[in-house]
């Protein structure tokens, strides 16, 4: 089977999993003890603080390992809405399904929450985002990179706005950590979620970046993997190993990436029949691609691709399995029959140019058994 859904998940790499059997095996004290064993368990655990602070220009105490990019974008933004006065936020359309929850939790809560689609190059519209504001909005909520269609989203501009009006901004970075250089970007936003197994680290780990915490207030929230818990020393040395080697060779990577995108893009037959969901190249992380055939289901694309020995999908899988229909299509008010079509191809660290070839002519069988073109 050739795996192209590294937007889903990826396998550990070889780096994360020797990090995680060393630490397992010599760092077993829980950081919390006061012997020596502990110790240095929590010297290990600072240090690798110490390491993703720097990855985007924070400090250590700035940042809190948790339970991965869900628990991260609950515990930021219950984190931000307790620093606020106001009422009102804004989410975007396309945001991860954990997010979505978070804006039931607020609603249930008595916030009023407004939603911001994309504009025509699918990124968050800008004019109606402002449009929103009201003198009681006190959060803003987008992600960096859409996990669906790979667009990257203008968080600069948003920022910039946001501290102009004194709103906050939480920014979901699952899909941009160790992908683009985030080396700024702890300045530009309250809050910041990332997790460790987009990028070659364990299952069940991630980290959030909070501006100012309320380091108090986050112990006591017990169901988070913070101090006060028994730390998973072997997961966060293993993340910090994957994150490390990976935004070591972004550059090199984004361009291989782009070479494999547009390898597969001149691999595909008739243009006609294929509707590529992406915005300009500077917009758009190329191992991300969002696509539809015309009149076929994204799930029989799958399912053919799938016989085939290719493992591709229909949208983000926590969607999937609800069997809703991409956010993404959604924001970018793509009409629903259109929205169906929906499938996603993801690039990684094996992805090889053989791979694209070969999916690429799956994909052209497919439009010459089911496209009426
Ligand atoms: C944009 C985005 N945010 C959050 C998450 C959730 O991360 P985790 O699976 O670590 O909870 C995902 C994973 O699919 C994602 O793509």
């Amino acid at each position: 089977m050739i795996y192209f859904d590294y937007a889903a998940t990826t396998p550990m790499s070889e780096v994360a999993l020797e990090a995680y059997v060393d630490t397992a095996k010599k760092f077993y004290g829980n950081t919390n003890s006061l012997h020596d064993i502990g110790s240095v368990s929590d010297q290990l655990l600072k240090a690798c603080k110490a390491k993703m602070a720097s990855f985007i220009g924070g400090l250590d105490f700035q940042i809190f390992f948790t339970k991965g990019g869900s628990e991260s974008n609950l515990l930021g933004i219950d984190q931000l809405i307790s620093q606020s006065k106001g009422n009102h936020v804004i989410i975007s359309q396309a945001e991860h399904n954990s997010l979505q929850q978070t804006r039931q939790l607020l609603e249930s809560q008595g916030y009023q929450v407004s939603t911001v689609s994309f504009d025509e190059y699918g990124v968050v519209d800008l004019v109606q985002l402002k449009s929103l504001k009201r003198d009681d909005t006190c959060l803003v909520i987008v992600q960096h990179i859409n996990g669906e269609i790979g667009t990257i989203q203008p968080i600069n501009e948003i920022s910039d706005w946001c501290s102009r009006h004194g709103i906050f901004l939480h920014v979901d970075a699952v899909q941009s950590f160790a992908k683009l250089d985030l080396s700024q970007i702890a300045e530009q936003v309250d809050s910041l979620s990332v997790s460790s197994h987009k990028i070659y680290g364990p299952k069940g780990i991630g980290f959030l970046y909070l501006r100012n915490p309320l380091v108090h207030q986050i112990e006591r929230q017990s169901s988070y993997l913070l101090k006060g818990n028994t730390v998973d020393l072997p997961s966060v040395v293993a993340f910090t190993a994957a994150a490390d080697q990976q935004i070591s060779i972004i550059e090199s990577e984004n361009e291989r990436m782009l070479r494999l995108r547009q390898l597969m893009m001149s691999h595909l037959g008739n243009e006609k029949a294929f509707t590529i969901y992406e915005s300009d190249e500077i917009k758009q992380l190329p191992s991300i691609v969002g696509m539809g055939l015309d009149g076929v289901e994204g799930q029989l694309v799958m399912l053919e691709c799938n016989r085939k020995g290719f493992a591709i999908s229909t949208g983000s899988a926590c969607d999937v399995k609800y069997q809703k229909l991409p956010s993404s299509m959604s924001a970018w008010s793509v009409e629903p029959n259109k929205a169906k079509e929906f499938f996603r191809v993801s690039f990684g660290k094996y992805t090889t140019e053989d791979d694209v070839i070969k999916l690429a002519r799956v994909l052209n069988d497919i439009v010459l058994h089911h496209v009426s073109i």
